[in-house]
C-alpha cells in the first residue's frame, strides 16, 4: 500500500511549494537520536544526520522536549499514505534555537520556543488569517491534491502526504519558516507547560470553539485520550453544564471522573452506547466531540469492511454522535480521518438538521498565543493534569508500542533528550519504558 502510494505521487511529480523538505547536514557529519518509521508498527531509533540551515527562513533547534501523539499512532499502523522508510516522525516538540538563517530576525540562539506541528508560509491567503494548518505553500504532495481536490499545510513527520518533512521525534530538528512556526515562551511557564502547545492544547481548543459550544450547553466527548481529556476542559471552560465522556480505557475514565468531574460510558460495558445516552441524558446532547481514532473497530462489520479494504476509515463515532445529538445540534470532527468510509447514516444527519463539521487539522497559530496568555500563564489550563510519564528520547520506540496499547495508564508524555531540563515540581520523574506496570 505504501510503496504503490509513493509510486503513484511519484508518477505525478510533486507540486511547486515555497520550501523544500529535505535537510543540508550540519558540517562535521555528526548524528543525532531520531525516531525513524521503517514498516507497519515497525519503528526505530537511529542515528541520523543532524541538520544545518538549509533555507534562509530556517531556524535549527535543538529539542529539549517532544512526545508522542494519538496522530502517530495512525502512522505506526501504516494507516496514512506515502511513508517511506527512514522518515523521521513526530509534530509536537519545543527546544532552544541553536541557529538562525538570515531572514530569521525575531528569534536568538538559545531562546526557548515551541513550534507548530504545521509549517506554514505565514504570508498566503490562509496564513494571513492564521489558519495556519490550511497554509497553500508548504504541501508538496500531489496525492493529497489529487484525493481531496486541495492539500493541508506541510506538517511536521507525519508521511509524504504532508509533504515529507522529517519530525521532531529527534535530538534536533530544521524548522522551515522558523520566523512563524516557532513561538518564544516566557521565563515563567515551564517546559511541560509548554510543550503541548505544539499541537494537543490548540487543536482540542479548535474543536470545541469551532464546533461552537456554548454557555449551559450538554456536551458528549467521544475518547478520552489527551486530545478528548482536553476538550472536556475547555467545553468546562467555556460554560457547558454537563459533559459526558466515552472510552473504554480504565485510567482514562478515571482521569475523566476525578480529576475532570465529568460522567463517563465504558463502551465495552455499555456495549449500546447510544441507548446509554439517551438515558441519560433524554433531549440528546447539544454538542458532541469525535475525539476518537479511526481506525479501531468495535463492531463485526466494521471489522470486516476494514480487513477487506472496503473502507480505510471507521465511521461508527460520526455515527453514533449524530444519533446521540439533538435536532439541530452540532457535531465536530477533531480526529484525524484520511480516507473512505461505509455506512454513513445520511438520513439522520439531514433529517434531524444536525451541523456536522469537519473541524480539519487545527490551526495552531490562530490560537497558541491565546491559549498561553490568558490560560497558562494566569492559571485557568494548566496542563499537566494530563501527564503521566517522562522517558529519554532512546525509549521512543518503546513508547510507540506502550501507548498503542495504552499500557500503565499512560496518557500524555513528555521525551526528554540530552537537552533537556530537569522535571519540574509536581511533574513525572523520569522512568523507562521497560520498568512500567
Ligand atoms: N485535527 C487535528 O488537528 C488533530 C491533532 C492531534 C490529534 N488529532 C486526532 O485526535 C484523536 C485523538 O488523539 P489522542 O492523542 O487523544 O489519541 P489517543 O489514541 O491517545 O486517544 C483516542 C481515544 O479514543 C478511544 N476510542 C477508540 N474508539 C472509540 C470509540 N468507538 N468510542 C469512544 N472512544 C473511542 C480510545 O480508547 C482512546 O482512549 C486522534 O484521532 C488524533 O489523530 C487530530
Ligand atoms: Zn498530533
Ligand atoms: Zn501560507
Amino acid at each position: 500500500m505504501q510503496a504503490a502510494a509513493n509510486k503513484f505521487q511519484d508518477s505525478m511529480g510533486p507540486v511547486p511549494t515555497a520550501i523544500s523538505p529535505e535537510y543540508k547536514h550540519a558540517p562535521g557529519g555528526e548524528t543525532m537520536k531520531a525516531l525513524a518509521w521503517f514498516g507497519n508498527t515497525d519503528v526505530r531509533v537511529v542515528d541520523a544526520p543532524i541538520p544545518d540551515i538549509t533555507e534562509p527562513d530556517d531556524v535549527i533547534l535543538q529539542i529539549t522536549g517532544t512526545t508522542i501523539c494519538g496522530s502517530d499512532l495512525h502512522l505506526y499502523h501504516g494507516e496514512i499514505l506515502a511513508l517511506q522508510k527512514g522518515d523521521i516522525l513526530g509534530h509536537e516538540f519545543m527546544g532552544k534555537v541553536l541557529k538562525t538563517g538570515a531572514n530569521v530576525h525575531n528569534l536568538k540562539p538559545g531562546q526557548r520556543v515551541v513550534s507548530s506541528f504545521q509549517i506554514s508560509c505565514g504570508s498566503c491567503e490562509y496564513c494571513q488569517q492564521k489558519l495556519s494548518s490550511f497554509c497553500d505553500r508548504t504541501n508538496n504532495s500531489s496525492l493529497q491534491n489529487y484525493m481531496y481536490g486541495q492539500r493541508d499545510a506541510g506538517f511536521f513527520g507525519y508521511s509524504h502526504f504532508t509533504g515529507g518533512f522529517p519530525g521532531g521525534q529527534a535530538e534536533y530538528v530544521r524548522v522551515p519558516f522558523g520566523n512563524v512556526n516557532l513561538l518564544p515562551i516566557p521565563d515563567g511557564v515551564t517546559d511541560e507547560q509548554s510543550l503541548y502547545l505544539s499541537d494537543v492544547l490548540p487543536t482540542s481548543y479548535h474543536c470545541v470553539v469551532d464546533t461552537g459550544v456554548q454557555e449551559g450547553d450538554t456536551v458528549g466527548v467521544w475518547g478520552l485520550g489527551p486530545i478528548g481529556l482536553c476538550a472536556v476542559k475547555w467545553a468546562q471552560l467555556k460554560g457547558a453544564k454537563r459533559v459526558i465522556g466515552i472510552d473504554t480505557v480504565p485510567e482514562r475514565l478515571a482521569i475523566a471522573q476525578n480529576v475532570l468531574g465529568i460522567e463517563v460510558i465504558d463502551f465495552n460495558v455499555d456495549k449500546d452506547v447510544s441507548k446509554k445516552v439517551y438515558e441519560m441524558v433524554p433531549r440528546g446532547f447539544d454538542v458532541a466531540l469525535d475525539c476518537g481514532t479511526f481506525h479501531e473497530p468495535k463492531g463485526m462489520l466494521h471489522k470486516v469492511l476494514k480487513a477487506t479494504m472496503l473502507e480505510t476509515d471507521v465511521l461508527e463515532t460520526i455515527n453514533e454522535m449524530i444519533y446521540c445529538t439533538r435536532k439541530m445540534g452540532r457535531c465536530g470532527i477533531i480526529a484525524a480521518y484520511a480516507g473512505i468510509g461505509h455506512g454513513f447514516n445520511v438520513g439522520a444527519l439531514m433529517e434531524k438538521g444536525i451541523r456536522l463539521i469537519g473541524n480539519g487539522q487545527a490551526p495552531v497559530r490562530k490560537y497558541w498565543e491565546e491559549i498561553l496568555n490568558d490560560y497558562i500563564i494566569p492559571g485557568k489550563f494548566d496542563p499537566t493534569f494530563m501527564i503521566t510519564h517522562r522517558v529519554p528520547i532512546e525509549d521512543m520506540a518503546k513508547l510507540y508500542a506502550a501507548f498503542d496499547k495504552r499500557i500503565a495508564g499512560v496518557e500524555k508524555v513528555f521525551v526528554e533528550t540530552k537537552f533537556s531540563a530537569p522535571p519540574s515540581a509536581g511533574c513525572p520523574k523520569l522512568t523507562r519504558v521497560d520498568d512500567w506496570q
